[in-house]
């Protein structure tokens, strides 16, 4: 069996699929290894590390894509390397397939395996393969370090011979992965921390990291099945604004996490409330990349407005991408390692496991 990975655009993507940790895990389950030529220059492995390991380095990138029976990214193929791909082949990645519709049902008729990480279950057996917790946990965290760098005074309370400082006020919108990890990492710098969802579960777990859970009165629980936050009602939109204004008046530091799957992000943080925020204050919006849940953010750069910066970055991962990879690559060896045949040594596709069955674009 054969696996391979080609380099990502290196523009927008630092992240990579294959650490040298990850190698001797493969060629232990039989896989001979192909990348591409300063695979992991960029976050400083060499492609002498890999040789090491026996990973065969190729400078044709279109000879790995089409000789590997497994292909492994973070993000989806350019049309130029997808289109030496053929039947059977499989590619695995965070494949967006809300973006990439067109392109993936193209590469699935010529019945290509096409698994997008994205889709998996959030089910116990999926935990190892979940590529959504172990990276938004990241983002989470990151998103606090990046937001307090760019605040200009102190976070926890000082008390000093020459005065008190009140600790830093943190609002989280949205206590999913992430903004449970920007909680945690929020209390441990000692901020006083708020947070807001529209899922009623999450109010047991900010409690439990210390966080004060802000609830919108007489609402719903506006959770799917799956987990999932449902798009809130005009009414629920309503109240919640005039929670969050009154909140924000106080709050020095806010972390937008809020998504709905596969939808724009919901625009929670308006431009009136950020109006009447303190001059200093900063907006970390995470949701940035699918719309922003904050007035006035842009993608990939910092807007300054009534004296409140709003920052909004298109992949907070690439800022620690040496963890995030480790991570992702740990987690998409799991996945692959769930679609062998152990015994015989083989790939088998098996559409009766969940996780096969559900990450499978069709
Ligand atoms: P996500 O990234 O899709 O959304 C982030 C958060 O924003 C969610 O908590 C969501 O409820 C919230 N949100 C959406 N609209 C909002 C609004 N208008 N106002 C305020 N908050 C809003 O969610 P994430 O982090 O992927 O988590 C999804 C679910 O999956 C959660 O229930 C989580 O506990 C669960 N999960 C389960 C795992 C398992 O293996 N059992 C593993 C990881 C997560």
């Amino acid at each position: 069996m054969k696996i391979g990975s080609v380099l990502e655009n290196q523009e927008t993507e630092k992240r990579i699929s294959i650490t040298p940790d990850i190698v001797k895990k493969y060629t232990s389950l039989g896989f001979e290894i192909f990348l591409s030529e300063n695979y992991g220059q960029h976050i400083g492995i060499n492609d002498d590390e890999y040789s090491k390991l026996g990973v065969k380095i190729l400078k044709d990138e279109k000879e790995i894509i089409g000789s590997s029976d497994i292909i492994v990214q973070l993000g989806m193929l350019s049309d130029d390397k997808s289109s030496v791909m053929r039947e059977k082949q499989i590619l695995i990645g965070v494949l967006n397939p809300y973006e990439n519709k067109d392109k993936l049902e193209f590469l699935a008729k010529k019945k290509i395996n096409l698994f997008s990480l994205e889709l998996l279950p959030r089910i116990t057996r999926a935990q190892s393969m979940d590529i959504l917790s172990s990276q938004a946990n990241l983002a989470g965290y990151k998103a606090v370090i990046e937001s307090f760098a760019n605040f200009e005074k102190a976070i926890p309370m000082m008390m000093t011979a020459a005065g008190t400082i009140p600790a830093a006020k943190v609002l989280v919108v949205g206590a999913g992965v992430a903004g449970l990890q920007a909680i945690a990492t929020a209390k441990r710098m000692g901020a006083i921390v708020f947070a807001t969802d529209v899922r009623m579960a999450s109010k047991e777990q900010v409690e439990s990291l210390g966080g004060k859970f802000l609830t919108v009165e007489g609402s719903e629980n506006l959770e799917t099945e799956g987990g999932y936050a449902k798009e809130a009602s005009e009414d629920f939109k309503l109240k919640q604004e005039q929670l969050l204004s009154e909140t924000l008046k106080k709050i020095d530091i806010v972390i937008c996490t809020a998504l709905i799957p596969g939808k724009k992000a919901p625009l929670i943080i308006k431009d009136n409330m950020i109006n009447n925020m303190q001059p200093g204050s900063v907006i970390y919006d995470l949701a940035a990349i699918q719309g922003g849940n904050s007035a006035f953010t842009e993608v990939n750069k910092t807007i300054e407005e009534n004296g409140v910066k709003i920052m909004g970055e298109s992949n907070i991962l690439n800022r620690l991408p040496i963890s995030a990879s480790s991570l992702y690559a740990k987690n998409v060896f799991n996945f692959v390692d769930n679609l062998l045949d152990k015994k015989n040594k083989k790939i088998n596709l098996n559409l009766e496991d969940e996780i096969i069955e559900k990450t499978l674009i069709k």
